[in-house]
């Protein structure tokens, strides 16, 4: 297997908004990720993913890019963002920013012209149409917009304000490629490429009666047909003419696909995010977590990627709910279901990301107010919902479940107002649980959450099999538990998980070594909840 820098990264996920503020106007900026450098060197990190710091009007915290080329005002000036890659670049770690292309602000002046008129040249560069269809934009609501200056609707998988560029047009991708360029000739290391199964549109076969149901957009616009051209091109243009690291966010693509998005020989990206057990758009108020089918989902990517591409793992960003609060168990096993599902899919093949808050096991904010909630996904979703005729409560119980604001609140720092965030009120309320669940309170305790993290960032830089060996499901008989090896020729580890909250009996291995545990005592015959061992094995020639 062919080793890569980026193959050997554990990468750390960084939302600008909610990191650190350093100028005390309660939202976080560039400034403020710069000075926490040293906390993510420390931990461990190789590579940091800034979600946009570009220039918006914020509909969508940034995914709405109204200048390319520009820092959101809020967050700094280009000089605080030269200022950060050097100060990534001097402490060894490397910097990766979101592209975001499917779609640009409704005040990018692209768009600004396009809609000036019928016949301005950039009529084209957006998705115009006499007649909507009746898809449903991603974000709820339809996706067309009416346009009263020019009397046609606009489309937008997301937001009205995020209209989506015409990917057929070579003058819209021609601007796209000079953009993508012009970064990494400033020395960014590579990007998280947003939304990027959606650029292509399949309008064949699509009705276009808009008094029928909504049918959901996304699904006839994710990796369809006719996509692969596209993003060749990009590559071409792009990534390929630069020593990168390039992660794709690809919902709806299917271990089967991964030849022509993540192979080696013909792959777009280095690796994508998919989210088969993870759902990426779905709305529903499912609490906790089907082992047996994540087990199936994470190993067949697992056995379809091995010696092929190569994966991205992880188990939170921005988009999703706490995983501590979903699938774990944030009240009586918060420390260890935090724990059991990092060590779970920290260790497969592929490169670790860690979302913000996550090495603390940040939990789900308690917001009951919809008042409360700042993101526009949860706000559209309240108002359709309505207007459908959903109670409010049962609306309610659907955001407090699913509100992709459960992971935007500020990092808890310290126990001091605010999180140690900010001085001021932050734009989003910290979760009160600061007071005891912070980095502060577990820096220098061997057993938190955070020092776990630290351990395990340390194993799989300290052991090539961690990142390159071959990966085995080991089935022990016990539903909720998830457990596999990695071995190579010259090692073989074990990892064991119990991401249930019962205990069950299993006879710990002779020939094993334990390496990382998350309990503080170990009972050779049975796995307590959420209990995660990883041991290193004897290898049987
Ligand atoms: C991606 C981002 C999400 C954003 C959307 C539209 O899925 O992760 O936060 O809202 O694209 O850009
Ligand atoms: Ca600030």
């Amino acid at each position: 297997m062919n080793k890569k820098w980026w193959k050997e990264a554990v990468a750390y996920q960084v939302y600008p908004r909610s990191f650190k503020d350093s100028n005390g106007d309660g939202l976080g900026d560039l400034a403020g990720v710069a000075s926490k450098l040293d906390y993510l060197q420390e931990l461990g990190i190789n590579v940091i993913w800034i979600c946009p710091m570009y220039q918006s009007p914020n509909d969508d915290n940034g995914y709405d890019i109204s200048d390319y080329q520009e820092i959101l005002d809020e967050f700094g000036t280009m000089e605080d963002f030269d200022h950060l890659l050097e100060e990534v670049h001097k402490r060894g770690m490397k910097l990766i920013i979101d592209l975001v292309i499917n779609h640009t602000s409704d005040e990018h002046p692209w768009f600004q012209e396009s809609r000036s008129s019928k016949d301005n040249p950039k009529r084209d560069w957006y998705i115009w149409r006499d007649e909507p269809t009746n898809w449903e934009s991603i974000f709820g609501g339809p996706a067309w917009e009416y346009d009263k200056e020019t009397k046609q609707y606009y489309l937008h998988l997301f937001s009205k304000k995020q209209p989506d560029l015409n990917w057929e047009n070579p003058e819209v991708r021609k601007a796209l490629y000079e953009m993508v360029n012009w970064w990494l000739d400033k020395g960014i290391d590579g990007y998280r490429v947003d939304a990027i199964s959606h650029i292509k549109k399949d309008f064949s076969d699509m009705p276009d009666d808009a008094h029928r149901a909504f049918i959901p957009a996304w699904e006839k616009m994710m990796n369809v047909e006719g996509i692969q051209p596209l993003l060749a091109e990009l590559r071409d243009e792009t990534f390929a003419k630069y020593d990168i690291m390039t992660v794709g966010e690809a919902n709806g693509v299917k271990v089967d696909d991964i030849g022509e998005w993540i192979s080696e020989e013909d792959g777009k990206f280095n690796m994508v995010f998919q989210f088969e057990d993870m759902g990426l758009w779905n709305a529903d108020s499912k609490h906790g977590i089907d082992v047996r089918r994540l087990k199936e989902i994470r190993s067949r990517w697992q056995k379809g990627v091995e010696g092929k591409g190569w994966n991205a793992l992880f188990i939170e960003n921005h988009d999703k709910p706490r995983v501590v609060s979903t699938w774990g168990n944030d009240r009586q096993y918060w420390r260890e279901s935090a724990t059991a599902f990092a060590c779970m899919y920290f260790f497969m093949q592929g490169t670790p990301f860690i979302y913000q808050g996550q090495e603390i096991g940040m939990t789900n904010a308690p917001f009951e107010e919809i008042e409360h909630y700042n993101d526009v996904r949860t706000h559209n979703l309240y108002f359709y919902k309505r207007q459908t005729g959903m109670m409010h409560d049962d609306v309610m119980t659907l955001i407090k479940a699913t509100s992709r604001d459960h992971s935007r609140t500020p990092m808890q720092w310290d126990a001091s107002p605010h999180g140690g965030f900010s001085t001021a009120e932050p734009w989003l309320r910290a979760n009160p649980n600061h007071s005891w669940l912070n980095v502060e309170a577990q820096k220098n305790d061997p057993h938190s959450v955070l020092s776990f993290y630290k351990q395990m960032i340390w194993l799989r830089k300290h052991m090539e099999v961690l990142v390159y060996g071959r990966y085995n499901l080991v089935e022990m008989g016990h539903e909720s538990v998830f457990a596999y090896t990695r071995e190579d020729e010259h090692e073989k580890v074990l990892v064991v998980t119990n991401l249930g909250q019962h205990a069950c009996w299993w006879d710990e291995p002779e020939d094993g070594t334990l390496l990382l545990a998350n309990y503080k005592v170990i009972d050779p015959n049975q796995l307590y909840p959420y209990e995660a061992r990883v041991y290193k094995m004897k290898l049987h020639q």
